[in-house]
Parts: structure tokens; sequence; C-alpha cells
């Protein structure tokens, strides 16, 4: 599709037709109702409201950091939960916070702001919520005419050249300056492209490039981005199709783009854009298959049906053979357990885990699929190796009998086997991402870094693991004097 068809099409989109619609019963948190749980269940702190921005000069380690381990780990997750006495109905909805944890030679330093999106701006300024959103419901709230108003850019955030993004899903990406956190303002990506969705979860290839997809939920329209390694767009395209539900993550392979479509559809009769999708047991999984080049579909699957939020990585054989990974779940329950602990509810009883499955569809359609045993979430890699095949994956795991993540995890794609570490019971532990060793190779070696909430002493730290020997534990751990609440996902810079 050559650039000035593509902009025609992105004129079709309707943009104001993918929001909200703020018509249902009101829905909403409430902050004595959250505060009375927690008093009784202290791991709802990781879901507490942070009012307040901080710098800390050093934090105080445990172990000692491995030589060479210099950089920032820059952090995303909804922080600012509550306003005026109101919390918002589900945890998604949350105002983003961007946490940098800067290393340098032994010496570790953070830093955190809100990404000070117009909504958070205005609605700070009114001391109270103005708008409704995908679950919250507020009385009298200011008409939604474009996605941007409600960003929260909450959910992860890459470095591109000296700037970093933070990243929404259903709007556009937000800069801040990667030094000192100040948001700058919306990437408009180009003529044509202002505001439109650019998902969380874009993909790096082996030579820097970002690949990224945004779903217009109301029309169907998926939009594939394809910029270099400093954000300028190289390329856009679109294609239609059926499915208005939440996609949240993609995945590319050497040649192909691989969009892997949940079992949900919008039959529910709840309020709002989350309460309207169902898990449908009749639909299948649904695999497109895009062209890199022409960004035209090549083929579509059908998989056995589940619904997934992450992808670790994607790569294809000579042959045409397709293999991808994914935190598989058998229904949507988790979407109601996330609105329930902005109530302070936690499910002790069934709490929805996500099973690794990898998938093999060969150019003829052949599926087969192999599952890993115990339940992981969020997949991570090498850098730059998406796209190719990954000898190792790197997932948070429940390893006991509590409804949060408390491991980490190494799977040998090759051979099966699993190094695992457990934090301990009272651990609640954040995505872990990976960060190449000083021979920069991509299959093994160097570190894998993330945070964790120590529930009783009601602090977070943060930990370096070798990563060839997580079993080993933390070489360091670098602990703030404070809890943060559980973030979703961030990367690693040498800088
Ligand atoms: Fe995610």
């Amino acid at each position: 599709m050559d650039r000035r068809s593509f902009i025609q099409k992105a004129g079709l989109l309707g943009l104001a037709a993918t929001l909200p619609q703020p018509l249902w019963a009101m829905m909403q948190g409430n902050k004595q109702a959250f505060l009375k749980a927690l008093a009784l269940q202290p791991e709802l702190l990781a879901y507490a409201s942070v009012d307040r921005e901080r710098d800390i000069d050093s934090l105080t380690i445990e172990g000692k950091i491995p030589e060479g381990f210099n950089g920032t780990l820059y952090r995303n997750g909804p922080a600012m939960l509550e306003r005026n006495g109101i919390r918002y109905a589900h945890l998604f909805e949350g105002d983003g916070m961007i946490r940098a944890y800067h290393f340098k030679d032994g010496h570790v330093s953070y830093k955190d702001r809100f990404v000070k999106t117009p909504k958070y701006i205005e609605e700070q300024k009114a001391g109270h919520f103005l708008y409704s959103g995908a679950a919250t419901s507020i009385a009298n709230s200011r008409a939604v005419t474009s996605p941007d108003m409600i960003n929260v850019a909450n959910t992860n955030v890459i470095t591109v050249g000296d700037d970093i993004w933070a990243l929404w899903e259903a709007g556009s990406a937000t800069c801040l300056s990667g030094n000192n956190l100040e948001t700058k303002g919306f990437v408009n990506l180009g003529d044509g492209l202002k505001g439109m969705p650019f998902s969380a979860h874009p993909k790096v290839d082996a030579n820097g490039h970002i690949w990224n997809f945004g779903l217009d939920y109301s029309s169907g329209r998926v939009i594939f981005y394809h910029l270099s390694p400093s954000g300028k767009l190289l390329k856009a395209g679109m294609i239609k199709t059926d499915y208005h539900a939440m996609l949240h993550d993609f995945l590319i392979t050497e040649n192909h783009i691989l969009l892997i479509l949940p079992s949900l559809d919008m039959s529910g009769h709840g309020g709002g854009f989350f309460n309207q999708m169902a898990y449908n047991s009749d639909q299948p999984l649904r695999l497109i298959v895009v062209d890199k080049n022409t960004l035209e579909v090549t083929a579509r699957h059908d998989l056995p049906p589940g619904f997934v939020f992450h992808f670790g990585n994607g790569w294809e054989d000579r042959d045409g053979t397709i293999h991808f990974d994914c935190c598989h779940y058998d229904n949507f329950d988790i979407m109601a357990e996330f609105a329930d602990l902005m109530q302070g509810k936690i499910n002790t009883s069934t709490p929805s885990n996500a099973q690794t499955i990898i998938y093999h569809i060969t150019k003829d359609g052949k599926i087969s699929r192999d599952k890993v045993a115990g339940n992981a979430e969020f997949p991570r890699i090498y850098p730059h190796m998406a796209g190719l095949k990954n000898q190792a994956l790197f997932q948070t795991s429940t390893l006991s009998d509590n409804n949060w993540q408390d491991g980490v995890r190494r799977i040998d794609m090759d051979s099966g086997k699993i190094d695992l570490y457990h934090y301990g019971d009272d651990f609640m532990v954040e995505e872990h991402v990976v960060v190449e060793g000083p021979q920069g190779n991509k299959q093994s070696g160097g570190w894998l870094v993330g945070a964790a909430l120590h529930i009783p002493s009601k602090r977070t730290c943060v930990n370096i693991f070798d990563a060839d020997n997580l079993a080993a534990g933390p070489r360091a751990r670098c602990w703030l004097n404070f809890a943060a609440p559980i973030g979703f996902h961030g990367n690693f810079i040498k800088r």
C-alpha cells in the first residue's frame, strides 16, 4: 500500500467510535473500601495509589552489582489509581508512572515521574476525575472525542534515541526525556497518523528497527508501523479484520508479522468497553500472517481457543514453518480479577494462571504445539532477538500457592530444561528483562534484572541475576525505602 492510499484509508478509521461510551451504570472503586481491605491483606500494597514523585540518590545494596552492569532500567505501570476518594474501576486504567533505576559502577540511583498526559494534567488540576474510561464511569464526565484524551500511557516504556516513549494501547505513544523523565508530548508519526493506536508491545529487530501495530476496536482495522531506530516512520499499512476486542501483543518473524487474535467477542453485557468483551470458547485463536514487505495478509490459521496477553517470540524455518510461544489462558477471568483488585478483593480460590504453549505451524497449515509445565507470564528474550530463533525464554512464575508471581524462570527452548528461582512467598515479582553481557551473546550470558515487592517490609527491590544461573539467586539486591506498586513492562538500556 503506498503512503497516499494508506493515509486515505487511515482517515476512514473514525477514531471517535473507538471510545468507551460512558452510558453505563456507575462503576468505580472506593478508596475507603480498599484501605479497609489493605489492613487485612498487606499484599494489596501492590495496588495502592501513589501520591508523590521521588528522587533517590543511592539505593541500599545487598551483594555486589556485577562489573559492567551499567545503564538504566526503565519501568512503567499504573500508579495514580485514585482521585478524590474514587478509585479507577480497573487496574488497566491507572495513570502511568515511569521509574528509572540508574546503575553506574556499582552504585544505583532512582527517579520516578508520572507521565504528564493531558488527562493527568487536567484531572490533577481539577483534583478529581473528569473523564469516564474503559471501565470507570464518572458522573457528568466530559465528552471524549479522541482516544488520546483518556490516554494514561501506563503499559510499557521503550528507548528511542535519547528519549523514552511511554506506551498505551488505544492511542499515541508519549515522549519523555530519558534523562529527567520530563514529558514532551504525544508522538506524531506523520501525516494521517496523529492519534492512531500504537500498541504497548512494539518489537525491536536485529537492526534496531521498531515494528508495531495498533487496533482500531470499532472498525477492526489494524495499522502496522515500521520505524527506524530513531523512531522515524519508514512504512505503514493497514488490514481489515472482524475483530473488535482486546489485542495486546503481537510478534514478528524474519519475513512476517504475526497477529494472533484471542477468542474474544463483544457480546458482554456490562458497562464500558472492558465489560463488553466476552470469552467465546467456540471462537478459535486466529493467526493472521502478514508479509513484512507488502504489509498484506499471506495466510490465516485457526488455532484452539484461548486468551493471550503476551507472546515471547516468533521465528520461522527456511521451509516456512512458523514457531511462536504464548502465555495461554483457558478463559478471560483474569480481566475481572484485575477489576476486583481495585476494590481490594484478591481471588484466593482459583486465580487465573497462564500456561506456556509453543506453536508450530507448517506452511501447508499443519499445527502442533508443546506445553511447558507450570505457569508463567511476562515472557522476555535477549534484546534484538525478536523474530529470530531464541534459545532462551525468561518469564515470571508462581512457584508456590500464592495468587501472584513469586519467581522467575528461564526455559531452554532446545532442551526444555528450566532454571528457576523462587523469591519466597512474601515477594511479589514484576516482569524481569534480559541484559546482554559484555560479549554481546544473544543466546546466553548477561543478566536478568527485575523488581519485586517485599510485602512484610513494604519495600521494593531490584534484583540482578546471572542469566545463565537463576537458581543461584540474585547477585545483587538494591532496595528502595518504599513500596512501589507493581508495574507492567519496561526495558534496560546501557547508558
Ligand atoms: Fe503487556
